[in-house]
């Protein structure tokens, strides 16, 4: 029995969906723990470019069991989509299960994100407005409606009867909003949403239990980043939820000691989208050069991403609240040819040299970065196919980052598609 996690180590948008396809053909169960529909996760294979929001990335192999966890926050429609989409085009493997205490991201959630967004000006989050932080607000104030209620009708409507006056009230009062929520309406649209994801719901903490005592071996598929969690992120710009590794044990049932495998995943540069501090951001034209090579624009939203150089003492702090036992760098050819390239490696601030600092906005806002300069390898390396073919620039490039963060690099994803990737032999 072995449970690994892929865990996002920067701001999201490492390649996370790309790995866990790549990794998943090894395992039984492949589980996403937390988000919703705020995630992208892109897997190009046979040719075919495929987006998930809420499917688990190894949902296209057959025999394979994959499971939406208790974490995550779902929105039924959108779900019925992205199955819809699959089954249209012949990749349905029906191998779905969906939690049933995950929360429902109903249309008031998402509308109360635009709303707030919009209320906040110029102190926006930047949110993907997907329900996100409203459906997870509501889970914690104990207003949620579940995936389980859909397969009752009675405890589903008295959910609606509680939680349907608190969102009228706040959208006419602080919103000035029209038109209300119709608390029948939503309740005849959720009892026909039911009737075509009822059959996946189901108690999947059991499910994975069952598949632990079997000896199976699970993987769980983190959403966002650690940048982005909601107590160890850059609050207030992060989302609801966590994505670190604890989040996989609380969003699935999976217990801490039964996980023996934590897979970091960050770029060999840094994105982010949404609005807060970024220390190493380019706004120049390498800035802008990292965003057009590598298609740097939401996977979701269609946004363009912030684009800057690796910064290691942020990712540091990512592996270490993860507990990650190795890393997989990505979108390592987009630095293809560049003559240098930079990783930072400390912060100035007030004067002084740090290697570590605490996350808040304000705190990084005063963190310049420090940074050591590497020869660039001036070529392609998306044909590479094992690590001894690869240019002796890029190896000292992620030598020194191994040395620097102290955990074993053990993928180097050179290419958006499945088979450009190369594993490698840590050198720690
Ligand atoms: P996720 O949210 O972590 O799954 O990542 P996204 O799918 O949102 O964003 C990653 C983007 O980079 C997608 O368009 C991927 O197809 C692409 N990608 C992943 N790995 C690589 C890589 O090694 N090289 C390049 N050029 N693109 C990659
Ligand atoms: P994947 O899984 C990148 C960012 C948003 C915003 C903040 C809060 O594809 O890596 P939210 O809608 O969650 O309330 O937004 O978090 N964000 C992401 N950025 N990748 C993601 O997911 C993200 N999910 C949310 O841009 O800054
Ligand atoms: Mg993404």
């Amino acid at each position: 029995m072995a449970v690994a996690v892929i865990v996002g180590s920067q701001w999201g948008d490492e390649g996370k969906g790309k790995l866990t396809h790549y990794m998943s053909p090894h395992y039984e169960v492949t589980l996403r723990f937390q988000g919703g529909s705020n995630a992208g996760h892109t897997v190009i294979t046979g040719g075919r470019t495929f987006k998930f929001n809420l499917l688990p990335s190894a949902i296209l192999h057959a025999g394979r069991t994959c499971i939406m966890g208790d974490g995550m926050v779902v929105n039924p429609a959108h779900l019925i989509e992205e199955i819809a989409l699959l089954q249209k085009g012949g990749f349905w493997q029906d191998n779905l299960r969906v939690g049933s205490r995950a929360h429902l991201v109903l249309p008031y959630h998402i509308l109360l994100d635009e709303l707030e967004e919009k209320r906040r000006g110029g102190s926006s989050i930047g949110t993907t407005k997907q329900g996100i932080g409203p459906c997870y607000a509501d889970k914690y104030a104990r207003i949620g409606v579940l995936a389980g209620d859909l397969l009752k009708p009675d405890v589903l409507h008295k959910r609606l009867e509680v939680v349907v006056p608190v969102k009228n009230a706040l959208l006419r009062g602080l919103y000035q909003y029209e038109p209300l929520i119709d608390l029948e309406a939503l309740y005849e649209e959720l009892l026909e949403q039911g009737k075509v994801i009822g059959p996946y719901i189901a108690d999947t903490a059991a499910i994975v239990r069952e598949h632990i005592d079997a000896g199976h071996s699970i993987l769980c598929e983190g959403a966002q980043g650690a940048l982005l969690d909601i107590d160890y992120g850059t609050y207030p710009f992060v989302t609801s939820s966590h994505p670190v590794t604890a989040g996989a044990c609380l969003g699935t049932g999976i217990a801490p000691g039964d996980i023996s495998r934590v897979i970091g995943v960050s770029k060999a540069y840094t994105t982010r989208v949404g609005n807060g501090s970024f220390p190493t951001e380019l706004t120049d034209a390498t800035g802008e050069h990292l965003r057009e090579r590598g298609l740097e624009y939401g996977t979701t939203t269609g946004r363009p991403r912030r684009c800057g150089w690796i910064d290691l003492v942020l990712l540091r702090h990512a592996l270490r609240i993860n507990g990650a036992s190795e890393l997989a760098i990505t979108k390592i050819d987009v630095l293809d040819d560049l003559p240098t390239v930079k990783a930072c490696v400390a912060y100035r601030r007030k004067g002084e040299i740090v290697t570590r600092t605490g996350l808040a906005d304000a705190e990084l806002a005063q963190c310049e970065p420090v940074y050591e300069e590497f020869s660039g390898w001036k070529g392609p390396i998306r044909e590479v196919r094992s690590e001894s073919e690869l240019p002796a620039e890029l190896t000292s490039f992620v030598d020194f980052m191994e040395k620097q963060l102290g955990v074993p690099i053990t993928v180097l994803s050179l290419g958006p598609d499945h088979d450009e990737t190369v594993s490698r032999q840590p050198k720690l």
